[in-house]
């Protein structure tokens, strides 16, 4: 039988390459990006079974390079996971002192590129009637100071994310916010903070999003890991 197959965005380190190495463990195909070629090779060599990958370095916000990944994925797409987010500059400013050129470059990887890629591979996420599960943050709901241009990115995933679900019944079509972890993005956003989790431990919630059929909506990485959520 064909594995199912996942296309994860920013799955050179961190969350993405978690839930990477999660499915590549199930014996699932994946298509994965991150624009630091050298280290996502790194990240594919060591995966279980790193011939069932095709790894694509480039950036999501790149039309081309999202093309590329659209064309690499098969027939049927069982997942897509637009995890590959950017925080904008650190340390984290204020709105006052956020420069345009920065919100834009924030949205354009956080928000434009992630419905981009559901459009440009929607006929074999269709055929497979596959998951799309967009990653989140708290920072879409909570209005933290520094964080208003990735926050609302974030947010206007969440609307995306939203929409899409009542416009595709077919799809299962998820926003997730995994909480905070120890990655490089909350090193660069809050480097003395301590405590957080290895985003391994937030993998299996993402995977109950996966694997149950969950109405489409936003979750909490931390409803699904106390099973609140059914
Ligand atoms: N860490 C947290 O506490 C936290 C909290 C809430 C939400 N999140 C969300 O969780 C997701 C994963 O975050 P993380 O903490 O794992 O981040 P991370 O450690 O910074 O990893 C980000 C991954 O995305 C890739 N990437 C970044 N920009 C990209 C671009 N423009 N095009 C292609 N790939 C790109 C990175 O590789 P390259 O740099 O080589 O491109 C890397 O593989 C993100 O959506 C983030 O917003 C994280």
């Amino acid at each position: 039988m064909t594995p199912p197959t996942a296309l994860v965005t920013g799955a050179s380190r961190g969350l993405g390459a978690a839930l990477a190495e999660a499915l590549a463990r199930r014996g699932w195909r994946l298509v994965v990006d991150g624009r630091d070629p050298a280290r996502l090779a790194a990240t594919v060599a060591a995966l279980p079974r790193p011939d069932l990958v095709t790894a694509l370095p480039g950036d999501v916000a790149d039309p081309a390079h999202r093309a590329a990944l659209a064309s690499a994925v098969p027939d049927r797409l069982d997942l897509l996971v637009n995890n590959a987010s950017e925080l904008g500059p650190t340390p984290l400013p204020r709105l006052a002192d956020l420069p345009a050129e920065a919100l834009e470059r924030v949205l354009a990887v956080n928000t434009v590129a992630p419905l981009a890629l559901v459009q440009a591979v929607l006929p074999a996420l269709e055929r497979a009637r596959g998951v799309v599960l967009d990653v989140s943050s708290d920072a879409a709901v909570e209005a933290y100071e520094g964080w208003g241009g990735y926050g609302a990115s974030k947010a206007a995933l969440d609307r995306l994310t939203a929409v899409l679900a009542v416009e595709h019944p077919a799809l299962r079509v998820y926003a997730v916010d995994p909480g905070d972890m120890a990655t490089d993005m909350h090193r660069a956003a809050d480097p003395d903070a301590t405590g957080l989790r290895d985003p391994a431990d937030v993998v299996p919630a993402l995977l109950r999003l996966v694997d149950e059929d969950l109405p489409g909506g936003r979750y909490r990485a931390a409803d699904l890991a106390a099973e609140a959520v059914r």
